[in-house]
């Protein structure tokens, strides 16, 4: 394993994910204006993104973690979804931003905004940064997306295959082999 190598080839450069965070950021600053939106993270692949967009943020805002059971190193949904860490906030009529790393299946996403739902938020949005809509299995309504990727596994900025490559700046796509090992 050695972490640069093991790229294949860059599908997201750090400035092009910099210029889009700036932005999706400037745009929920507008929706948000005169509200304090709780950001909700689910951890572990959004934290990069969470840290960059809510930076770019300027109204105010919370922020909130929460942690569900991923695939592991499998590259496929289970379709199970187990919470590991609950949010600490009591989110009854709050305005609710869920920020993730990538809106696969949707599977996750959809129980947790379900979940969310009967929680009495005042309203929930989500704010992915990468959407792959080639393999969705249930639909999810996004409100803010990054970028619309291709059906390829993706890594870094946060993603990670096997909990390694989410230190790298960029957001790329893995060797082959690297799975093959
Ligand atoms: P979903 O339930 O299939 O939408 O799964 C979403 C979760 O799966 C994400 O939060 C990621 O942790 C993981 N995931 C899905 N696709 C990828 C990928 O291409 N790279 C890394 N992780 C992924
Ligand atoms: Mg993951």
């Amino acid at each position: 394993m050695e972490l640069h190598n093991d790229v294949e080839r860059i599908l997201l450069s750090e400035e092009q994910i910099k210029a889009r965070v700036a932005e999706i950021g400037r745009e929920i600053s507008l929706d948000y204006q005169g509200k304090k939106p709780l950001l909700v993270s689910v951890l572990k692949g959004s934290i990069v993104f969470m840290a960059d967009l809510m930076r770019s943020i300027n109204v105010d805002c919370e922020i909130d973690f929460m942690s569900v059971s991923s695939y592991g190193r499998s590259k496929t949904s289970s379709g199970v979804v187990r919470i590991l860490k609950d949010l600490d906030h009591d989110i009854t009529d709050k305005h609710i931003i869920v920020v993730e790393d990538i809106l696969d299946s949707g599977l996750t996403l959809s129980y947790i905004l379900e979940m969310l739902k009967s929680r009495g938020a005042a309203s929930i949005r989500l704010c992915t940064l990468l959407d792959k809509p080639e393999r969705r299995k249930v639909s999810v309504a996004v409100d803010y997306a990054g970028f619309t990727v291709p059906d390829d596994f993706v890594v870094g900025y946060g993603l990670d295959y096997g909990e390694y490559y989410r230190n790298l700046p960029y957001i790329g796509v893995l060797k082959p082999e690297v799975y093959t090992k």
